[in-house]
């Protein structure tokens, strides 16, 4: 993920609100093309978790679900789209937030269908038609729908303020909170907030970079990276409260990601 600019700029946590740009985000790990020539371990991660939740959760224990940091992405309510019935989609720049409200009204922000295509696929489905789509896509902006847009810091000591429910059954996370964090002890305060939104029983699921200093967020513009160790991320979430046992990881060490699922006692 580490490459860098002539320039050398390393835009940092501070930066976001000023220099991220959705459309750069999403073309690069969301177009077509990029879809279909690399792995979005994401896709694979995330459908195998809902299916597990599926298994393991009641209806009437799943029906809220929080993703923190999605940026301009909608991949957690695709993934989940038949877990929760309300999903709260949710970042720090607003311009994500815009784009976010964008696909909830049906406007046009990036095909989607080329990530859908694959989520199928994880799911052990046919290779869908476009109408499959169309209806894969309506389920997933109808859960958004009913749970809304909404402002995060993940630095607040509750995260989303404007949450309409004072903790959901489900909380997600993907390449947050070392994007936001410049150092372990602001991360694990960072993982503490965040846990504070999710009840008792309910599944965090977390995704995170490893080993790594810096990343492309399109147009090579480069953003720092908090360098964590595997360790580190799983001592933050034990003395948060996750209950270890109960964590199912997917570590790919090759890609330099981690995937988790665990229960909050
Ligand atoms: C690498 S992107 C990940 C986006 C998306 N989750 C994904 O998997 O593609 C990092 C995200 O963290 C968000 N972010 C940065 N600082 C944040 C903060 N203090 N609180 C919440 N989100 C933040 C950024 O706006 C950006 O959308």
């Amino acid at each position: 993920m580490s490459t860098n600019t002539e320039e050398g700029k390393v835009f940092k946590p501070e930066d976001y609100s000023k220099s991220f740009d959705p459309e750069a985000y999403l073309q690069f790990y969301f177009s077509k093309d990029s879809i279909e020539d690399g792995t979005r371990v994401s896709l694979f991660a995330l459908p195998v978790f809902a299916h597990l939740m599926i298994q393991s959760m009641r209806p009437n224990e799943r029906e809220t679900l929080l993703d923190i940091g999605a940026g301009p992405t909608v991949y957690s309510a695709l993934c989940f789209r038949d877990v929760a019935k309300k999903v709260y989609l949710s970042d720090y720049v607003d311009r994500n937030l815009d784009v976010l409200r964008k696909w909830t009204k049906g406007e046009n922000t990036i095909d989607w269908k080329p990530t859908i295509k694959v989520i199928i696929r994880t799911e052990g489905g046919h290779p869908p038609t476009d109408a499959v789509i169309d209806v894969v896509e309506g389920k997933a902006r109808g859960t958004v729908k009913s749970g809304g847009i909404h402002f995060a810091d993940v630095h607040l000591p509750r995260p989303v303020p404007d949450l309409p429910v004072d903790q959901v059954d489900i909380l997600v996370t993907i390449f947050t909170l070392e994007s936001a964090c410049r150092n372990y002890e602001e991360y694990c305060s960072c993982v503490n907030n965040m846990l504070g939104l999710l009840r008792s029983g309910g599944r965090f699921v977390l995704g995170s970079v490893l080993d790594d200093d810096t990343y492309n967020s399109g147009k090579q513009m480069i953003f720092h990276l908090l360098n964590l160790r595997e360790n580190q991320i799983l001592d933050a979430l034990e003395n948060a409260g996750l209950d270890m046992n109960s964590i199912k990881k997917y570590v790919l060490e090759g890609e330099g990601v981690m995937f988790l699922m665990g229960t909050k006692l």
